[in-house]
């Protein structure tokens, strides 16, 4: 079981692996306790001492650009020693196996692996195969789960919006093929936000979506209706099989966030995206850029939210 493997037996968070099933007391101690570390950013000296002498390893398997490179920043603000595995020139291209290259690396004193993997279920894999003292922290495993993008988009809308009772959440696209949209999907639902709908074409819709506690709607009109929060999703079309849309064009049509749209959702509202973004298919530029946009300061925050995760399971 994946969330027992996550929680020390006293509840203390020792792998990252999913959103799924973590209580609320824990999401809430992540987003509390990187709320310390927004200021860190801001002064002369970004650094702390909390991860000072650990080895952390990055083990990108999937092309990243900001989640590989906040969790370096992140690290690097903890003063961890940290190592980026080149996997493109790895011995992995000789066949060496997911496992083999984790237990060389753990040899060379890892203290905890960042892990991006296009199979589903490779950080979990990796958990359960380390010594007891080094952590596995999920950066984004095939369609299953992103936590740390999950939790600093939670980070984001409690810093907008104040918290997540009294919201109307709206997240639009390729939900099928995201496991961005996953893992926001159990946030939300873990921190009480009591209206969240997924908005998609039929085709971009896992099955049984309504079993996670989301209300479906096929148009933007009643989907971004009186919406607090509208979530874009990328459209994935390197993961798509056959054919799920008609065109790009009439999918910006339908479904892209245009000025238009906008005036649907409440005046106030705040529009985000994971990235990357495909302009002109699933936002335009005028919303990816304008007033309502807090794109920027998802990558932002995505830097202490990361430090308060790998703070934490370290300290487990
Ligand atoms: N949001 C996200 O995971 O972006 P990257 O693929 O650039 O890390």
């Amino acid at each position: 079981m994946i969330r027992n493997l996550q929680l020390t037996p006293d509840g203390k968070l020792h792998h990252l692996l999913t959103l799924d099933g973590l209580p609320a007391r824990i999401l809430t101690q992540i987003l509390d306790t990187a709320e310390s570390f927004v200021s860190i950013g801001d002064r002369e000296v970004k650094k702390v001492p909390l991860l000072r002498g650990k080895a952390v390893f990055n083990l990108f398997f999937e092309n990243s650009t900001r989640t590989r490179t906040t969790f370096e920043i992140a690290a690097k603000r903890l003063s961890a020693d940290v190592f980026n595995l080149n996997i493109a020139t790895s011995s992995q291209n000789k066949g060496e196996t997911l496992l083999d290259t984790v237990a060389n690396l753990s040899a060379m004193q890892a203290d905890m692996f960042v892990v991006r993997h296009a199979s589903s279920g490779a950080p979990n894999l990796i958990a359960h195969h380390v010594a007891p003292h080094i952590s596995v922290v999920n950066a984004g495993d095939g369609r299953c789960a992103h936590p740390t993008q999950g939790l600093l988009d939670m980070f984001t809308i409690r810093h907008y919006k104040g918290g997540f009772h009294n919201l109307t959440v709206a997240i639009v696209g390729d939900v099928l093929h995201s496991r961005v949209a996953r893992s926001q999907i159990h946030a939300l639902t873990t921190l009480g936000c009591p209206e969240l709908r997924v908005v998609a074409p039929k085709t971009l819709l896992p099955r049984e979506v309504e079993s996670m506690g989301v209300h479906v709607h096929y148009t933007m009109e009643t989907g971004i209706k009186d919406c607090d929060v509208i979530i874009m999703l990328r459209l994935q079309n390197e993961r798509m099989q056959g054919d799920l849309l008609p065109s790009a064009g009439e999918y910006y049509k339908h479904w892209g966030l245009t000025p238009d749209k906008m005036k649907l959702a409440k005046p106030d509202a705040i529009v985000m995206h994971p990235g990357p973004m495909n302009r002109g298919v699933e936002i335009d530029s005028d919303v990816a850029d304008g007033s309502h946009s807090v794109i920027l300061p998802q990558v932002t925050f995505g830097i202490a939210v990361r430090m308060a995760v790998m703070s934490m399971v370290a300290g487990s």
